[in-house]
C-alpha cells in the first residue's frame, strides 16, 4: 500500500476531454502531492488555471514521466502508443482513454461500479472503456447480474463532442451555413452533420460494422466478463447534439424480466438515474444529461420482439464527456489511489 500522495499528470490537458478532467479532478476533490499538465508542442508554454493557480503546459518527452506516479491521458491513440509503455516502465500507472490498449489481455478496461476489482491486475496500463459502452455498462451490470444477458442490440445516438473540437465547430458553423442558405464542405465528417444524422462513427471493418460498433461489441464482452455465446450486436450514428450520447438498448436474458422489475432494480443502481414515467412525459434526452454525472435510463419496457417474457427495452442518456470519458478516467485514479495501486 503506498502510502504518499501521488504525483499526477493529465495528458492532453489542452483537449476537449483533458479540459473535462480537470474540471473533475477539482470537484472531485482528488488528493495529489503534485500535478502537471502535458500536451504536444503546439500548446507547451501556454497557461492553464486549475484550482485558482496559473501551471505552464509541459511539452509531453520520454522524460516527464520520471517522477509521475499516475498519467490521465487523452490525447489520441497514437500519442498513447507512444507513451503509455514508457510510462509504464518508469512506474507511472498510465490511464488511457483512448482504444490503443482496450483489448489487450494484460490491460483492465475498467468502469468504476462495475468492475473494479479488474484493477488489481494492473501491469502499468488501464484502459477507459469506449464512450457508448461505459454509459451503456452502469444499467448494465444489475441487469445482467440478475437476469444474464442473453443478447443485446443497441442502436446510439451520439455528440459531435465525442469527436473533439474540431467536429463541435463543425457543427456550428454547418448550421449557421445551412440557416443562411449557403453550401458547406465538412471535414470532421463524411457529410454534412447540420440537420442530418450519419450512420458511420470511425471507419468500417471487414463484417460491415464500423469499429465504434465493434468497440460496444468487445468492449462490453470484457468488462462484464460474458462468454462469446452472449450476441451483441451495435448500429453507430452521429447526431447533430453537442453534449450527451443516447442509445436504444433492447437486451434479450436468459431469466424471465419484466419492466416494473428491471424498474426497481435500476431504482436502486449506483450511478444511474431513473427518468421513466410516460404519463406525464417523462424520459432522458441529452439537453438534460449534458454536464452531469449519471446515466439517465427511461423508456423500460418489456420488449415484444423476444419470446417468453425475457427481454427488455430501455433508452439511456449520458454526458459523453463525463461517463464516457473523463468522469470515469477520473474515477478510476481515485480508486488506484484508495486501492494503493500506485
Ligand atoms: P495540443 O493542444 O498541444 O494539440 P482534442 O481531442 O480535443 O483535439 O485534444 C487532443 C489533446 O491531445 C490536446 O490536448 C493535444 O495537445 C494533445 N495531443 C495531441 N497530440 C499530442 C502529442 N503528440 N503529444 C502530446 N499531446 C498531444
Amino acid at each position: 500500500m503506498t502510502e504518499r500522495l501521488p504525483n499526477i499528470a493529465v495528458l492532453g490537458a489542452t483537449g476537449v476531454v483533458g479540459r473535462e478532467i480537470l474540471n473533475i479532478l477539482e470537484e472531485n476533490d482528488v488528493k495529489y502531492n503534485s500535478i502537471k499538465f502535458l500536451a504536444s508542442s503546439r500548446s507547451a508554454g501556454s497557461k492553464i488555471e486549475f484550482k485558482n493557480e496559473n501551471y505552464t503546459v509541459i511539452e509531453t518527452n520520454d522524460d516527464v514521466f520520471d517522477d509521475i506516479d499516475i498519467c490521465l491521458a487523452s490525447a489520441g491513440g497514437e500519442t498513447s502508443k507512444r507513451y503509455a509503455p514508457i510510462a509504464a516502465k518508469k512506474n507511472c500507472v498510465f490511464i488511457d482513454n483512448s482504444s490503443a490498449f482496450r483489448m489487450e489481455k494484460d490491460v483492465p478496461l475498467v468502469i468504476i461500479g462495475v468492475n473494479d476489482e479488474d484493477l488489481k491486475s494492473h501491469k502499468g496500463i488501464i484502459s477507459n472503456p469506449n464512450c457508448s459502452t461505459s454509459q451503456l455498462m452502469l444499467p448494465l451490470k444489475v441487469l445482467n447480474d440478475k437476469y444474464k444477458l442473453k443478447r443485446l442490440i443497441v442502436s446510439t445516438y451520439q455528440a459531435v463532442s465525442g469527436a473533439g473540437l474540431k467536429a463541435i465547430n463543425e457543427l456550428t458553423d454547418n448550421t449557421k451555413t445551412n440557416l443562411v442558405g449557403m453550401p458547406y464542405e465538412p471535414s470532421a465528417f463524411k457529410y454534412e452533420i447540420a440537420f442530418n444524422v450519419i450512420p458511420q462513427i470511425d471507419s468500417f471493418c471487414e463484417n460491415g460494422y464500423t469499429k465504434e460498433e465493434m468497440k460496444v461489441t468487445n468492449e462490453t464482452r470484457k468488462i462484464l466478463h460474458l462468454s462469446d455465446d452472449v450476441k451483441i450486436s451495435c448500429t453507430a450514428v452521429r447526431v447533430p447534439v453537442y453534449i450527451g450520447h443516447s442509445e436504444a438498448v433492447s437486451a434479450e436474458f436468459e431469466n424471465k424480466i419484466s419492466a416494473h422489475e428491471a424498474r426497481e432494480l435500476l431504482k436502486s443502481a449506483w450511478g444511474v438515474e431513473l427518468r421513466d414515467e410516460v404519463s406525464t412525459y417523462t424520459y432522458p434526452t441529452p439537453k438534460d444529461a449534458a454536464g452531469k454525472n449519471p446515466v439517465y435510463v427511461g423508456r423500460i419496457r418489456q420488449s415484444i420482439a423476444f419470446d417468453s417474457d425475457k427481454g427488455l427495452d430501455f433508452f439511456c442518456v449520458a454526458d459523453n464527456l463525463r461517463i464516457g470519458a473523463a468522469l470515469n478516467t477520473v474515477r478510476i485514479a481515485q480508486k488506484v489511489i484508495e486501492m494503493g495501486l500506485y
